[in-house]
Order: C-alpha cells, then structure tokens, then sequence
C-alpha cells in the first residue's frame, strides 16, 4: 500500500466526511442559524414513542406531532416518558440555554432518535416545525401516504430568530374570512415560525368584530352589496339592493381564534383603523363623523370613495376629532378589545386620513382655535394622543400606521412603518419602537408576475425583491426595530385559494427576513429551498404562485434605431432556458432559446415565451403582445390589421 502522507490524508478525511451527508440536501425555511448535516438517516419506525420532559403545553405539542405523524404514516405514536428510550424526545432545558432564548431550540436527529430541547414550549414547537421540513412532504397532507420512505436526514441544528415580531397582517375587512378560515391561516404561517397575526379587524367596507355596547356596528357595519371585479371602480349599490355580504366574529369566535393562536404561539394584534376608513362605523352611527355621513351611500362595497391622486375624500369616511362622544364611542370599542385581545398592543389604524371633511367642518376649525392646532396633520396627531390615552387606560400600548407621525408623534406610540422605511427611522431616532412593513418589501397584495397574466393590482412585488427586505436600515439602532411583517390587504382577494397564491411564497421570504441571521441570507439557495417548500404546499393543498419561473420581459427603446424595440428575457431564478416564438404558436424546448436581446420580426404581433430546466417546462407560457412592450418602452403603438 503507498503511504498517504499526512497532511493529504487529513484532507481526504474532511472531504468524505462532508461530501458523504452532503449527498443529501434539506430545504428548511425560515434558513436556521447553524445546521451540520450528519451522516445517516432517522428512520419512523413503525411504534414510536415521544418522551415529554416540560410542562402540558409540551404535551399539547407532543400530541399534535404524533397526530400529524400517525395520520400521515400510519405509525402508531404514543406519548410518554420512557425513560429515555424513546424515539423522539421533547425537553424543556432544566437551566437555561443562552444561546437560543425563548424562542430557540437544539434539534439533533440521529439514526436512532431525535431530540428537542429548548427553554420554553414555543421552542421546542419551532424545532418540531424543522423537524417535520426534515420529513417527507406527504407529512403535510392529512391523510395516509402510502409508498413514502418516512425517513429525516441526519443533522444538528441550533437556531433562534433574529427578530421577536415575525409578523403576518390579514385584512378581513375588505373581504371576510370566516373564523375556520384564520385558523387555517395561522396553521401555515407558524410552519414558517411566525408568531403575529396583525389583524385587520375594520374599514369601509365592514366592521368585523361584534362589540357588544354598539351592536350596530354589526348588524349595520359588517354588511355591504357583493361585487365581483375591480374593486374601487365598482357602481353604488341600489336603494332596495340587498346587503348580505359579509359578517363578522362573535366575541366568542375572537376568544376561540385567539386561544387557537396561543396554542400556536402566536399573538394576535387587533386593529381597529381610526379615523380615516371608518365608513362601515360611520353608516352605522352617522353622528361619529363631522358631516353626519355626508355623501355616504352605505358600507362601501367597494365603489370609489376617494380620489387617491389629489387625496380627496368622496364621502366622509373620517371620525370627528371635535366630537366629544367620538372619544366616549372610541372608549368603548377599546374596552372590549382589550378584554378580548390579551397582546400588549392594539393598533389603531391612522392610515390615509384624507381630510377634505374636516376641513370644511367649523366643529374642527373650533377645535383647532381651542387647541391651538395650525394644521390638519396636527389636528390627526391631538386624535392619536386622545387615542392613545383611551388604549393606555386599559392597560395596552397603542400602535398605529406611520402616518401618526405627522403632527406629532404621541408619546409611547410604536409605529408601524408602511409608506417606505423613512416613517421608521424618523420614529427610531426619536427612540419610539418600530415594526416595519414597507411596501417596497412587504406588500403581498400586490402582483408578484407580470400584470398580463396577475389578477391586476396597481403596483409589483416580485418575490426576489420581497426577499431582499432588511428591516434594520443603515444609522439605526436595532433595539428600535421590533421586527417586521407582510402585509395582505383583501381589495382584490376573493377567497381563500386566492388569498393562499398571495401569501406564497412571498411569505417564505419575508419569514426568512426576519428569523434567520442576515449574512445566512442567500437568494439563489433560497430559491432552492422554496421549490422544495413548493412539493409540501402541494401535499397540504395550498395554493401558491409559481411566478419566480415566469419569464420576465423588459422592453427598451433601442436609441441607435428609430423606433426600434429591444426586448431582454429572464427570469427571477437561475439556471433556467427561455424558449420563445413570434409567430403566435406555444413554444417550447424545439423552439429558439434565449440568448440575449431580440429585436421584433416585421409584422409580429405577439411574443410567447416559457422556461424550462433540463428539458421541462417549469414556469408558465406568457403571452406578450407586442403593442404592450412597445407601450412599455414608451414606443408608439403599431396599427394592428387584425385590430381594424
Ligand atoms: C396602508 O397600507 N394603508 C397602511
């Protein structure tokens, strides 16, 4: 046998070492802090035993997980101590572990066990949330998979989030989501480790949570006309029109939600939005604004209520700041709420005041003098400090979108950035707390793909850019931040299964964001981990968009010939081919393939374009017409026969 010298054999050692469990691959989103892939797998055997060292919140745990288990394999799991010897073992730490917090936890699958450890129940949940990433997808189905190997790879896996407020934000009040609905909700974002559901809970377009001393607000405010189409341009509902579309929750159903979401451990942040986009309040008790619901026409059901280019209210969707029972009215809501909700916040709202009413309002114009306020942002800012008294008074801290800023912030407010990250750091240098959620990153409301194939939304949030969201900024202190959220407003979401394609997979990144560590971030392993994540959402059936394989169409002006298009091809992943056509038939790999820029062939009409990887299609066939890349490059559109 030669001799292997040394140094060469060492080498060796460290390259079969990793390469041996680096011929597997885990795809764990939120990416953990560390991770080392051991060699070897756990195999379910067919009895499994999970030994609970913690109190009956562990053992909550313990039984969702042998329930998702037994369903899924077949297994039979029981829970109990076992001295040790059983296959999966759940273990609040007796002293604590520094490194991971309250949110942390150990994970270490080995061939003959895997063991948890954390210093609090939600730990040892978000490593039973790895641990399941780890098995197969049919995990996530609900129902007997057969022919699955039910097997996780081998690793150790230490990990904690890097921010405290992982956030999730549903507007149930542009469209309603029944309470079975946010259930199901809660159950997908917490397998991404978020723990907050900003609730949306009022608007114009209803009032969703009953509050028992003013029932109108229900039986009036949670009620509008059902339209279908593009919300905001719709007609007014006719005077006999019949309002049945929407609801509400009971303060029993809240309770049930919210009991729900701590088993989860996840908070839930009501927001009650005051004092612009209270319609649905205002119909039902007009007195609340200061023109008596001027203009009003009901709940709105989603016709056009404000001018958004001059910022100008077409009916009076604001509470009178001069009024006094607006503060009694507002005292009530905000004591049942605060009875309901056991978050330390309540956010109330703040957001687009437009203040065409109060302007016109001698009510306001007196409160001004008395106040000796010299401008509307300043008469918003008197509101939101009587507000925030009214939320301090019941025990809670109020928080509001960063238009509280204008004015005058009030005291203690936390803001919540949305208009960019700029009301934010404005907050932090003032030392308030800050939630960021700005819509360069976080709104997943709007379109994710091209506008020619997305149910049309005014503004793109492409999932690369959602992924690049950091929710520190340059100059701040990160005790400010709090951390951050996305942001799903309902205008444009009808149902669930659309709702779903909205969250996903935006909300993988923006989970990403905010739990892994920063330099951890890398898109293109993302990428691939969301494709694994992309097999368990088929297996659970939940929708999601596939938008990240679309091929993505930019069309220039070409300035060295008039009147010329220059048309680039490519798409938010790597690695891909892009096959296309002119001639109107459906490409594929027999087709040209993309290999740089394209010029439009005389009298072609539409560009078709679909990408593959190894020879299959992997995203959607686009079709482009050519007059919209001509319109995109700001060309002249050309005069199409066909069109005649
Ligand atoms: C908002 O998007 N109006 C907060």
């Amino acid at each position: 046998m030669k001799k292997i010298p040394g140094l060469l054999l060492l080498q060796l050692t460290v390259v079969f070492a990793f390469a041996q469990p680096g011929n597997k691959t885990v795809s764990i989103i939120p990416e953990p802090v560390s991770l080392v892939l051991q060699s070897g797998y756990f195999k379910l055997p067919v009895n499994i035993s999970i030994d609970v060292k913690g109190d009956k919140e562990v053992n909550y745990i313990a039984s969702s997980l042998a329930k998702q288990i037994s369903t899924a394999t077949g297994c039979k799991v029981a829970i109990g101590n076992k001295n040790g010897t059983s296959n999966i073992r759940l273990l609040i730490n007796s002293s604590p572990d520094k490194t991971i917090g309250d949110e942390g936890y150990r994970l270490d699958v080995a061939p003959q066990n895997v063991i948890i450890k954390a210093n609090k129940p939600a730990g040892i949940f978000y490593g039973v949330q790895t641990l399941l990433q780890l098995l197969p997808a049919e995990i996530e189905g609900g129902k007997l998979a057969k022919n699955v190997q039910w097997e996780a790879p081998c690793v150790s896996v230490t990990d904690y989030p890097r921010f405290g407020w992982r956030g999730l934000m549903l507007d149930v009040s542009r469209h309603f989501f029944t309470k079975q609905q946010v259930k199901e909700f809660i159950d997908e974002m917490v397998k991404y480790k978020y723990n907050l559901l900003h609730w949306h809970l009022t608007d114009d377009e209803g009032w969703r949570i009953e509050i028992k001393s003013l029932p109108r607000l229900t039986s009036v405010g949670a009620w509008n006309a059902k339209r279908v189409g593009y919300f905001g341009t719709f007609s007014v509902p006719s005077p006999g029109e019949p309002r049945n579309y929407g609801g509400f929750y009971t303060q029993d159903d809240i309770k049930e939600v919210v009991q729900y979401a701590k088993e989860r451990y996840v908070n839930i942040l009501p927001e009650v939005d005051v004092p612009g986009h209270s319609l649905a309040a205002i119909t039902a008790y007009p007195e609340l604004s200061c023109s008596n619901g001027a203009d009003n026409h009901g709940v709105s059901s989603g016709e056009e209520i404000k001018d958004w280019s001059t910022h100008k209210a077409l009916v009076d969707d604001n509470l009178c700041p001069a009024n006094e029972n607006v503060y009694a009215f507002l005292d009530k809501v905000v004591t049942e709420v605060a009875q309901l909700f056991p978050f330390e916040y309540i956010h109330m709202g703040g957001d687009e005041t437009f203040k065409t009413y109060w302007e016109k309002s001698d009510a306001v114009k007196a409160l001004m003098q008395k106040e000796n306020l010299k401008s509307m942002e300043e008469v918003q800012s008197y509101f939101s400090k009587r507000v925030e008294k009214i939320v301090e008074s019941k025990g809670k801290k109020f928080m509001g979108w960063d238009e509280i800023l204008e004015g005058g912030l009030a005291p203690n407010a936390v803001v919540m950035s949305w208009r960019g990250m700029k009301g934010g750091i404005e907050a932090a240098k003032m030392g308030h707390q800050v939630v960021m959620t700005p819509t360069t990153y976080c709104y997943i409301d709007y379109m994710q793909g091209d506008p020619i194939v997305e149910p049309h939304v005014y503004a793109t949030l492409r999932l690369n850019t959602a992924y690049s969201f950091e929710p520190v900024p340059d100059g701040v202190d990160e005790k400010y931040i709090k951390g951050g959220q996305a942001n799903l407003w309902t205008e444009q979401i009808y149902n669930t299964r659309h709702l779903q394609y909205m969250v996903w997979p935006r909300s993988l990144a923006t989970a990403e964001s905010l739990w892994s560590p920063k330099e951890k971030k890398n898109w293109d392993d993302f990428a691939r981990r969301v494709e694994a994540q992309f097999s368990r959402m088929d297996a659970g059936q939940v929708k999601y968009a596939r938008t990240m394989f679309d091929p993505i169409f930019t069309a220039v002006k070409d300035g060295s010939v008039s009147d010329s298009l220059r048309i680039e091809l490519s798409t938010e992943v790597k690695g891909l081919d892009i096959y296309y056509s002119f001639d109107n038939s459906h490409p594929d790999n027999f087709y040209p393939k993309y290999t740089g820029p394209l010029t439009v062939p005389k009298e072609a009409v539409m560009l078709k374009a679909i990408a593959y990887r190894n020879g299959k299609p992997i995203g959607r066939q686009l079709d482009m017409p050519v007059n919209e890349l001509r319109r995109r490059a700001g060309l002249k559109l050309l005069k199409l026969k066909s069109e005649e």
